[in-house]
């Protein structure tokens, strides 16, 4: 499906625009990833656009989780992959509380991704660990985006009672150059647009040693 038919669908629903996902599909093109995993998808728009692209390049399966009130929006994720005729690409999650719950569920159940989204939570505990989790779920040449990368809570009333110093700090920001920065697996490809991408790098094989 092309992206411009999911664009007028979903019209100006927020967030993810046409010009951004014009950019996400260059980047699962160039990877050739097929096993996407999305962290907050609001009404569905950014997964949508992923389905469309998967449609497009031939398969894959878009596994995206988000809060149970996500149920509420109109339209909701599932009615906007009925409407596209996309539902067979989206597997959405709704979790009670947060998505890191359900990803300790992905590792024990052993599943694996090749690509990863993250666009909820941008807090220094849910974007930080999240990172660490979808490490165990990236295979060895898989790509984790961040979104939101300067993004901070400042002036956001329900962030009022918040220290000022976390209020001012791109939990995002601070992942990327602390966590994936100094995580040996991690080459940090970009920062662009709000966006930046890392790739987890092949395990090197073990040499043995000569005494
Ligand atoms: C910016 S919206 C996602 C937009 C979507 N990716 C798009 O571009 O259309 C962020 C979403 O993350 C969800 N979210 C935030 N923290 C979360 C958490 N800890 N667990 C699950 N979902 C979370 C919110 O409920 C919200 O719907």
């Amino acid at each position: 499906m092309e992206l411009q038919t999911v664009a007028d669908h979903v019209g100006d629903l927020p967030y993810m625009t046409l010009k951004k996902a014009e950019r996400l599909r260059t980047i699962l093109r160039k990877y050739g990833c097929s096993q996407l995993l999305e962290l907050g998808f609001f009404h569905g728009v950014s997964s949508m656009y992923m389905a469309a692209m998967l449609d497009e390049m031939g398969g894959g399966t878009l596994t995206t989780i988000d809060k149970v009130i996500a149920k509420d929006k109109s339209p909701n994720i599932e009615e906007l992959a009925n409407e596209l005729g996309l539902a067979g690409y989206v597997q959405p999650i709704f979790e009670e509380r947060t998505y890191l719950w359900r990803l300790m569920k992905f590792i024990e159940e052993g599943r694996k991704f090749d690509f990863c989204y993250l666009d909820g939570g941008h807090n220094w505990s849910d974007t930080g660990f999240a990172f660490y989790l979808v490490d165990q779920l990236l295979v060895d040449g898989g790509l984790i985006l961040f979104d939101d990368f300067n993004w901070t809570a400042e002036g956001k009333p329900w962030a009022a009672k918040m220290p000022i110093e976390e209020q001012k700090t791109s939990p995002v920001e601070r992942t990327w150059e602390l966590l994936v920065g100094n995580h040996p697996r991690y080459k940090r490809l970009w920062v662009k647009g709000g966006w930046a991408l890392a790739r987890k790098k092949r395990k090197l094989p073990l040499l043995p040693i000569r005494y």
